[in-house]
């Protein structure tokens, strides 16, 4: 008996406490997390700068509401603009991040279409599930918003002749993460970006999952030579707290004029307290060093790896793919690296998914390897 949807397929293992990289079942029994609770809690559990942010929050006020002025929402807006001309706008998800997003993409440009790519994941919130390319997601839900189109991931050709001023916005993921960790090339992106400009159509980056130093940078955009109209943020914003953002360009401030949109939760100082320690910690030499160097590590020590199973691998920072041969041989590897107190993803139908925390120490990814190449072996 359960007083839950069956909505998610639940594993029978419950974590019940973590410290830094490790995290502890009910049991007892303790894994190497190299989940992050799904590209969340980037800066490991019980990071004592969090800890301390939070709990010195805890004591002074939980909630607001946006009634009132905001100086933490003022921080994290300008550590999230990073020296740029961004204003933001605090939500609690990724999918809220992105239904802001095209709210605020339609309003300001007046034209109505969208265009996203095959095997994207914005989120499950209707706009959002809308600009998702993935048939499997929207599976049931009756009618998607109509004036969304997708074209192929990587490809200049087909979205080219679609690139008119009938159309709002372009969102694109630059590592595509849910289906299985496609890495957006930096010219097909530049070129896009730059067709867009050429109509007016606003360039919209999801960078839910890529963005807060999990690719190298504090965004993904920033390797691609590019300043997006619009970004969206959210999973390792507060590190386990809920937090979303999306941020325009100044440009379009006025467009969400007072009343035209707004969230009850969105940007609250709980949440917050710990957004601007993390979004300090991320940019700090040490953690970027340390994504830069274990990102080498992970990915040489992976190359070397001789397996049959494995097809590919791709990925950037800490955001790391390994195509496995099919998906039966995926759950198999993943249940073998769990009975080695291994936690990993899976993401589209064959891809093992790496999200360590960026914080993961040398002797903790020398560990995952070795049990890697152990299970691919068997
Ligand atoms: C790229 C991307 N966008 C949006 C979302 C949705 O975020 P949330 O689950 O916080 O609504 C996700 C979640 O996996 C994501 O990876």
């Amino acid at each position: 008996m359960t007083f839950l949807f069956p909505n998610y397929q639940r594993k029978p293992i419950e974590l019940v406490s973590g410290k830094g990289c490790m995290v502890t079942d009910q049991s007892g029994k303790q894994y190497l997390d190299l989940t992050s609770g799904i590209g969340v809690s980037s800066l490991g559990h019980q990071h004592p700068l969090l800890t301390k942010a939070l709990k010195q929050q805890v004591d002074k006020i939980w909630h607001t509401s946006n009634l009132y002025t905001n100086s933490l929402q003022e921080a994290v807006a300008e550590k999230l603009a990073n020296h740029k001309d961004y204003v933001a706008f605090f939500c609690n998800s990724g999918t809220e991040a992105n239904e802001a997003a095209l709210k605020l993409a339609k309003k300001a440009t007046g034209r109505n279409k969208i265009l996203s790519f095959h095997q994207s994941f914005h989120g499950r919130t209707y706009g959002a599930m809308s600009l998702t390319g993935q048939s499997s997601i929207q599976q049931g839900f009756g009618e998607m918003l109509g004036e969304v189109a997708y074209f192929p991931f990587n490809d200049i050709e087909e979205i080219a002749d679609n690139l008119n001023q009938e159309v709002a916005a372009v969102i694109v993921e630059l590592i595509q993460g849910e289906s299985g960790i496609h890495v957006a090339y930096k010219g097909w992106i530049k070129e896009l970006y730059k067709l867009c400009k050429k109509q007016g159509i606003l360039f919209i980056v999801d960078e839910v999952q890529t963005g807060i130093g999990r690719t190298g940078s504090l965004f993904a955009y920033e390797q691609y030579d590019i300043e997006p109209d619009i970004i969206t943020s959210a999973k390792a914003l507060a590190n386990g707290l809920p937090l979303g953002a999306m941020l325009g360009k100044q440009s379009l401030a006025q467009t969400f004029s007072p009343g035209s949109h707004g969230s009850t939760f969105g940007g609250n100082p709980l949440a917050l307290s710990v957004a601007c320690q993390v979004l300090d910690l991320v940019q700090t030499p040490e953690i970027q060093e340390n994504i830069q160097q274990r990102s080498l590590q992970f990915f040489n020590g992976l190359q070397q790896i001789s397996s049959k199973k494995i097809i590919d691998i791709r990925g950037k920072g800490l955001m790391i793919g390994i195509e496995l041969t099919d998906s039966l041989v995926l759950t198999q590897v993943m249940n073998q690296l769990e009975k080695h107190g291994v936690l990993t993803l899976r993401a589209g139908k064959n891809v093992l998914r790496l999200l360590p925390p960026l914080t993961i120490s040398q002797a903790e990814v020398a560990k995952a390897l070795e049990i890697i190449e152990e299970v691919l072996a068997g």
